[in-house]
């Protein structure tokens, strides 16, 4: 009888914890609004090979740079990586150009937080 009540209370606990999950996760995550708005998603995966480095790759060329990869962003900074498509990904900077800087940190805050 009291295992069958304490059993019940560990599945009561965890089945809290679980439905806390997506708030928690919510407060701490960076938004990935712009990323998902002008499509990067296409060609970077978090980390399987797409058409260009995944987004780990990015993250950890880009320690402690947050911002250098905002002036990337601008097309202010030279690529840290070389994958010899250089001239596919300067397509994609015209679009990175017209955002506010506002939109741009986050952006690179998003991508940073895949390392
Ligand atoms: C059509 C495919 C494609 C799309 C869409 C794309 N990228 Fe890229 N991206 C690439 C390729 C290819 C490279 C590697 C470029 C090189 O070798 O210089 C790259 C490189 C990068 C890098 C690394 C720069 C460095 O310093 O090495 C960042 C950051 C990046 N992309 C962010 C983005 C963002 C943000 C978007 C959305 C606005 C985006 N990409 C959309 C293909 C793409």
């Amino acid at each position: 009888m009291q295992r069958s009540v304490l059993a019940i209370a560990v599945i009561s606990a965890t089945v809290y914890l679980l439905s806390l999950g997506p708030h928690l996760w919510a407060g701490s995550a960076v938004s990935d609004a712009t990323f998902q708005a002008l499509s990067c998603g296409t060609c970077h995966k978090p980390d399987k090979k797409g058409s260009g480095p995944t987004l780990q790759e990015i993250a950890r060329a880009y320690v402690g740079k947050q911002e250098q990869l905002v002036r990337y962003f601008m097309g202010e900074s030279i690529p840290l990586i070389d994958t010899g498509k250089r001239k596919t990904m300067e397509r994609q900077l015209s679009k990175t150009r017209e955002l506010s800087d506002e939109e741009r940190k986050d952006l690179a805050s998003y991508i940073l937080s895949f390392r």
